[in-house]
């Protein structure tokens, strides 16, 4: 399996607090059958204020510190990017980074907030689209507008949008609603990957395994294959083709 948003890189979001930590949660992941990492820290412009070069610093301590394990996983980072009118300027300086590449687009992992669907989040898409960037919405299922109104996801997914389900939305973990959602998503297949969004051990611990037996059920085990593996592996394989 292929996780493509976790929250790994040690101290530079509100994820691994440590290198311990970061090493604890890929751990879990390679026991549960995740042998790729796209490690996806937050940008989010004056709470997390990451770019380029301070994922790539936290990105290597990792890389180093787990080549002194014998985990096996193979590791690479992107970005969690939080919807604002300043991607457009950052795709301009190619200050942004993409978790893989998918129908001849770079895929950005966009991230919506979690009160409501921003307006001009229509317009942002479009102009992302024309530039070739394919936005993958993180975890549609949270957003408390969409909670109410589900088909206002529509106009995202016929668009072109990928959408990423995390693992503990559709395992309860974070209530019911983002539960209810995500299962209706699930049942008319909307979703493209799903992915751990871990955080910590504590808090998000990485759960796809889980996930993994929840779509087999909902829906069946094709859908839980392409929503953890092949999928997944579509879309990062760009990334991981390349030496890091
Ligand atoms: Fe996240």
């Amino acid at each position: 399996m292929i996780d493509l948003h976790c929250h790994i890189l040690p101290n530079i979001d509100d994820g691994a607090k440590s290198i311990d930590e970061a090493i604890a949660l890929v751990a879990l992941a390679s026991e549960q059958g995740v042998s790729r990492m796209v490690a996806t820290p937050h940008i989010h412009l004056g709470i997390y204020d990451n770019n380029l070069q301070s994922i790539n610093a936290a990105y290597r301590l990792l890389c180093d510190a787990l080549a002194l394990t014998n985990i096996d996983i193979q590791l690479r980072a992107a970005a969690e990017v939080r919807i604002s009118p300043e991607i457009m300027l950052f795709i301009e300086q190619q200050q942004l980074p993409f978790v893989g590449r998918y129908q001849q687009k770079d895929v950005l992992l966009l991230e919506l907030p979690s009160s409501h669907i921003p307006p001009g989040t229509d317009k942002l898409i479009s102009w992302l689209l024309a530039k070739n960037v394919l936005p993958m919405i993180a975890h549609p299922e949270r957003n408390r507008e969409l909670q109410v109104h589900p088909d206002r996801i529509m106009p995202f997914v016929n668009a072109g949008c990928l959408l990423q389900l995390t693992a503990a939305s559709l395992t309860g973990d974070m209530g019911p609603s983002p539960q209810q959602l995500s299962e209706y998503l699930l049942k008319k297949k909307l979703y493209s990957i799903v992915a751990s969004d871990c955080h910590s051990l504590n808090r998000r611990p990485p759960k796809i395994a889980l996930a993994y037996d929840a779509i087999s059920q909902l829906v069946d085990e094709d859908y839980a294959y392409s929503m953890t593996t092949a999928m997944p592996d579509s879309i990062s394989s760009s990334l991981f083709e390349q030496t890091r």
